[in-house]
């Protein structure tokens, strides 16, 4: 179930949408650290809606740009926040990411593994190179809300993520957000 004041809000902001995707912590089990805790917590809990995206589309149209609205919802899997899986652009294009609610942070990561970390806030801008992987984290207790503008002609490739992951992980330690390696990153 999505929430109607989110659908609203993304509605006002980005006027008519031809995507919306929501995404339930079932189906990030591998994306998080520690799936045995996600297998927790879809026990005890109902399948909670991680994240969600309105998007405009405009199907591999070279020349154009796909823009939409994504809302992370606030929420942790053991010690790490709730996050986008989080992808490679096929093709070298860029993206832009403005900040309109809440607090969170832009994980980003060159193709030879260099990682850069950016926060998102309201009124802030976070530059996507060409070629760097990107993943949204909510460090917040609030709902992160963000906009997001991309060539359409980008494409999405979502599996150098799932099979080698980030880096890097964003957790909260002794109540802060930390950066810090991942053990499971493969090269
Ligand atoms: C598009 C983009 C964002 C994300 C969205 C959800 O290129 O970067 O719109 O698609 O924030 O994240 P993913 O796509 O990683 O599930
Ligand atoms: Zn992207």
């Amino acid at each position: 179930m999505s929430f109607s004041a989110e659908i609203d809000t993304a509605k006002r902001i980005i006027g008519s949408y031809t995507n919306h995707k929501i995404v339930r912590l079932s189906s990030l089990v591998e994306y998080f650290s520690e799936p045995a805790e996600v297998d927790k917590m879809l026990k005890d809990k109902n399948d909670l809606i991680v994240y969600e995206y309105f998007e405009k589309i405009f199907k591999n149209e070279e020349k154009n740009m796909n823009f939409g609205l994504t809302i992370i919802y606030p929420g942790k899997v053991g010690k790490e926040y709730f996050m986008t899986r989080g992808h490679f652009h096929e093709k070298s294009a860029a993206e832009i990411y403005i900040g309109l609610d809440g607090e969170g942070m832009v994980l980003m990561q060159s193709k030879t593994g260099i990682v850069e970390l950016q926060p998102l806030k309201p009124n802030t801008v976070v530059y996507v190179p060409p070629n760097w992987g990107h993943r949204t984290i909510n460090t917040g207790k609030r709902e992160l809300v963000f906009l997001f503008i991309y060539p359409s002609d980008a494409g999405h490739d979502y599996d150098i993520v799932k099979e080698k992951g980030f880096a890097k992980l964003v957790v909260e330690e002794n109540g802060r957000v930390v950066l810090i390696d991942n053990p499971k990153y493969r090269r």
